[in-house]
């Protein structure tokens, strides 16, 4: 089988001179028309009014449409009660005049109710889109120390039901303030007819809105908490279904369950006190009219009895107050719903406000003709701004272009570490990390990124083909260019081996491909890129030694005219190197060739012999590659190793 071969990198001009050109090729997202209000001392419905304002044409056709429709309904009652005066009783009207008046204004508000309704939807979704656009965005930009702290589940959820409530209540609660204003209109009508049954009907009115008032202080803090332990148990389903393999590994289905039934009796705590609340206001809200009604019944009969007011002002009233009925016991929904949505909006703007600490800065300019000269100076670095013990202090290095590196040093020195600095994935407290002499700071991001690529220890693989994870940083390339990048990283022999080759559909996060097969994706996957700089961060720790061999051959052609920086413990990783530093005590404190760093550093030696030695005891790597057989060093071969490093190596 012909497999071709990856053009190795060469800091020849052409090469050095092609433009940026952006990883992510493909054509952007479109962006959501608006975002929200930064300020933070408005109210919620306040921030949230550019994206309403966004979408107003629509919303507001809908809104008037829905108030036309209510006027033509408002209509009906009055007419039932001259046609109750004039035609039943007194005679002077054909009846089928105000019949056909009633028919005909209810099928007007019967069609624009209908378009009032489509439009309404429609709007709803737009705002559900948009959210969902805008905080989707928002997390693209959020810095690595953000997704270090939050939680998956806590996103996910307020990206699911928090949207919702939050959309639910911006579309629909202008819906019900619109039908409310319809009982503005029949106490017009009501007073038309006879001004102290009017007052008479509405006295019940202050009662609903006290309740309305009661209710949303008790509602608001339970809405709160069933929102924040939806999200809770969001997030133990999101860690057992990632985690599963380790749940299960440890027999912990039991503890799982427990946890997950423990959160989710806590939701039902909140959801049974809704309940109850809902259940002792409700009704309340709801009869408080047919209070009234009772009242028309007395006052309106005697008034009718004693024939100062005509039977059909009886029915009509009748008709309004039924009417009333909906608009109030939506006000109470109303209410509710905006409970919900406070708490939701919140959430959702605790996202929003964190800002991003890594960002482009207005002078950022694009990395272009990267030629790889790496400088670290005198960096101090610690993961969170208040911790007072630096991972990397006072650290400092060179690395001219097309040098490769090997960085070794004890597990948590920082050897991760500076590989995320140079990436900028985190900023440094003090000092400076520079790419041909520019501060990585004053660096377009997607520029840094696209000259650098890191092979990180844990490589995540999206569930699509294996062609496709391989293409992700290069969508455009073509199918040669794929299985040349494969090849060089050793995995061409094994995907072809795979049932469907490269259109095998890798399972979530690559599960169903062993740690080195993971791995070596990995490496094709920065190879097809084609970075200047390239970083390996133990990015061959799981794949056996045997394996390993055949992937140096390919590594070492491609480390030529790049800049290579390799994270490893093992020896035979190391000799791709043409220096090694020993990072320790949060600075580089030895640097030399191999054979330089054995024979001056102990801490060197031993450093290697207790990789190996972990190595050796099965540690390592989770899911070592057994293609080749006794990927595990024996007993000798490790004796060999330890005295290899004793001794000065395989150079
Ligand atoms: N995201 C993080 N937030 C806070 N602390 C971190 C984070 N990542 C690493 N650390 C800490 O920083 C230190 C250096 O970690 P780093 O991952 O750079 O070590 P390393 O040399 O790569 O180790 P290993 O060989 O085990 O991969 C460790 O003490 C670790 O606990
Ligand atoms: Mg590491």
């Amino acid at each position: 089988m012909k497999v071709p071969t990856l053009r190795p990198r060469s800091n020849t001009p052409a090469e050095i001179g092609t433009a940026f050109v952006p990883i992510a090729e493909e054509a952007r997202n479109e962006a959501p028309r608006a975002g929200i209000d930064p300020d933070r001392s408005l109210s919620w419905l306040r921030r949230a009014m550019p994206i309403m304002k966004a979408h107003k044409g629509i919303f507001l056709t809908s809104l008037v449409l829905s108030f036309v429709g209510l006027i033509f309904q408002v209509q009906i009652p009055n007419l039932l009660n001259h046609a109750i005066t004039n035609s039943i009783q007194a005679h002077t009207v054909p009846l089928s005049y105000y019949v056909w008046w009633i028919v005909g204004l209810g099928v007007a508000s019967g069609i624009t109710g209908y378009i009032a309704r489509l439009f309404l939807f429609e709007t709803a979704n737009d705002i559900e889109y948009d959210l969902r656009n805008i905080i989707y965005e928002h997390l693209t930009k959020m810095s690595f120390s953000f997704y270090d702290r939050v939680q998956s589940g806590q996103l996910i959820s307020r990206a699911n039901s928090d949207i919702r409530s939050v959309q639910m209540y911006m579309t629909f609660a202008p819906l019900i303030l619109v039908q409310c204003s319809m009982a503005v209109i029949a106490f017009g009508f009501m007073l038309s007819i006879n001004v102290p049954l009017a007052f008479i009907a509405m006295a019940t009115m202050p009662f609903v809105y006290w309740t309305g008032v009661r209710m949303r202080n008790s509602m608001f803090p339970v809405s709160w908490i069933i929102q924040a332990r939806l999200a809770d148990v969001a997030t133990i389903v999101d860690e057992n279904v990632n985690g599963v393999r380790v749940v299960k590994s440890f027999a912990a289905e039991q503890q799982q369950l427990r946890a997950l039934s423990g959160a989710a009796e806590r939701v039902q705590w909140g959801y049974i006190k809704d309940a109850d609340l809902r259940a002792r206001f409700t009704p309340l809200v709801q009869n408080l009219p047919q209070v009234g009604l009772a009242l028309v019944l007395v006052f309106g009969g005697y008034m009718v009895i004693h024939g100062s007011l005509g039977i059909g002002a009886i029915l009509a009233f009748n008709s309004y107050l039924l009417m009333l009925q909906a608009p109030f016991m939506m006000l109470g929904m109303l209410i509710m719903m905006g409970q919900r949505a406070a708490a939701s909006a919140g959430r959702i703007y605790e996202i929003l406000d964190e800002e991003s600490t890594i960002t482009d800065g207005p002078d950022a300019v694009d990395l272009t003709e990267c030629t790889g000269d790496v400088r670290f100076r005198h960096v101090d670095f610690a993961y969170s701004a208040e911790a007072e013990q630096l991972v990397l202090a006072d650290f400092d290095l060179h690395v001219p272009p097309g040098q490769t590196v090997a960085i070794v040093g004890r597990t948590g020195a920082g050897k991760s570490t500076v590989a995320r600095l140079l990436t900028r994935f985190y900023d440094v407290r003090h000092g400076s990390v520079e790419i041909d002499g520019h501060d990585v700071r004053g660096l377009t991001s997607a520029s840094l990124r696209a000259n650098v690529g890191v092979v990180l220890d844990e490589p995540f693989l999206f569930s699509v083909s294996v062609r496709d994870n391989i293409a992700y940083g290069r969508p455009t390339a073509t199918d040669e260019e794929v299985e040349a990048a494969a090849a060089a990283a050793g995995a061409h022999e094994f995907i072809s081996n795979l049932a469907d080759g490269y259109d095998t559909i890798v399972g979530e996060r690559g599960y169903t491909l062993s740690g080195g097969q993971r791995q070596r994706i990995a490496i094709a996957r920065t190879l097809l890129v084609n970075p200047p700089i390239m970083i390996l961060d133990d990015a061959t720790s799981a794949i056996d030694v045997q394996v390993e061999q055949t992937i140096h051959v390919g590594l070492k052609v491609q480390m030529q005219g790049r800049t290579t920086l390799i994270i490893a413990h093992r020896l035979s990783t190391i000799s791709l190197a043409d220096r090694v530093i020993l990072l320790d005590q949060h600075k580089v404190v030895a640097d030399g060739t191999h054979a330089e760093l054995l024979a001056t550093t102990p801490l060197y030696a031993e450093v290697l012999a207790q990789a190996a030695e972990f190595e050796a005891s099965g540690d390592s790597a989770d899911g070592a590659d057994s293609e080749t057989t006794g990927n595990q060093p024996n007993g000798s071969e490790l004796g060999a190793m330890l005295n290899a490093v004793r001794t000065g190596g395989p150079r």
